[in-house]
């Protein structure tokens, strides 16, 4: 596994053009692409293909989050883009998680494609313990989390998106191959931005993180695939290679 197979760049814009070029210059010096809401809305399918012509995986960060049925159903809508990661919230309860797990795999199977990692998200950063009291959950951010990864695998995610900050708490809550997917991460010495809890890239792998996600440290960089290359440079190969995103 080489380094750069861990990093998966968000191209957060509603520009198709934007991402096929950046995704064009990327090609060879990250892992994958991260395609949102924010691109799939404004571009959907096509734009998807569009991005993904340029020959890089792509995580599809759509977070679905309805009953089982829909669920299962949004995921049999994308599975002919062959994603290699999408993301359900993981407070759809265990048989919707059960249900994506399941139906990725048979979607997989039935257009040939190996299946995709079906990776959790918890609780969204943006919460914090008085949002959760708000909405009646009484335990804290942390405990939800931890409660919430434990959930995800023994109902058939692959992984689990987190904060650099939650890293370890998802680890010990699940089992070693269990995806860590990790945002909020920031080479040393460039620009933090709105994110509130960083981490270096290297510093999130020796935690444990399998994936790391990252975009404007990349994407507004001067030359994008120069910035990806020095990332990849601040890792130390190895890590948890079973686990790696190649
Ligand atoms: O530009 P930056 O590196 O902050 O982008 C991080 C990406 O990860 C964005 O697409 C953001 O939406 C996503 N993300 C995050 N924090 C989370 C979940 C997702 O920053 N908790």
């Amino acid at each position: 596994m080489r380094p750069s197979d861990r990093i998966f760049c968000a191209l957060d814009t509603t520009d198709t053009a934007d991402a096929v070029t950046l995704a064009k210059k990327l090609k060879g010096t990250v892992g994958g692409i991260k395609l949102g809401l924010e691109f799939y809305c404004a571009n959907g399918a096509d734009g998807f293909k569009r991005v993904a012509d340029a020959g890089l995986p792509i995580f599809l960060d759509l977070k679905f989050h309805d009953i089982p049925n829909t669920v299962a159903g949004a995921i049999r809508a994308v599975m002919p883009l062959a994603p290699k990661l999408f993301t359900i919230h993981t407070q759809g309860g265990p048989e919707m998680m059960r249900r994506a797990a399941e139906t990725a795999a048979e979607e997989a199977d039935k257009h040939g494609l190996k299946k995709p990692w079906v990776i959790g998200v918890s609780i969204l950063t943006s919460l914090d313990d008085s949002d959760l009291k708000a909405i009646g959950v009484a335990d804290s951010v942390p405990d939800q989390v931890a409660r919430l990864a434990r959930l995800a695998a023994e109902n058939g995610l692959d992984g689990m998106v987190c904060s650099p900050k939650e890293i370890t708490l998802a680890r010990a809550a699940t089992r070693p191959d269990f995806k860590l997917v990790v945002p909020g991460i920031r080479p040393a010495g460039s620009a933090v931005g709105d994110q509130k809890r960083v981490m270096t890239p290297q510093d999130a792998v020796d935690a444990g993180a399998d994936v790391l996600v990252i975009g404007r440290p990349i994407t507004q960089a001067a030359d994008p695939a120069e910035a990806a290359r020095a990332i990849s440079a601040s890792l130390k190969s190895g890590g948890n290679a079973e686990s790696s995103a190649a």
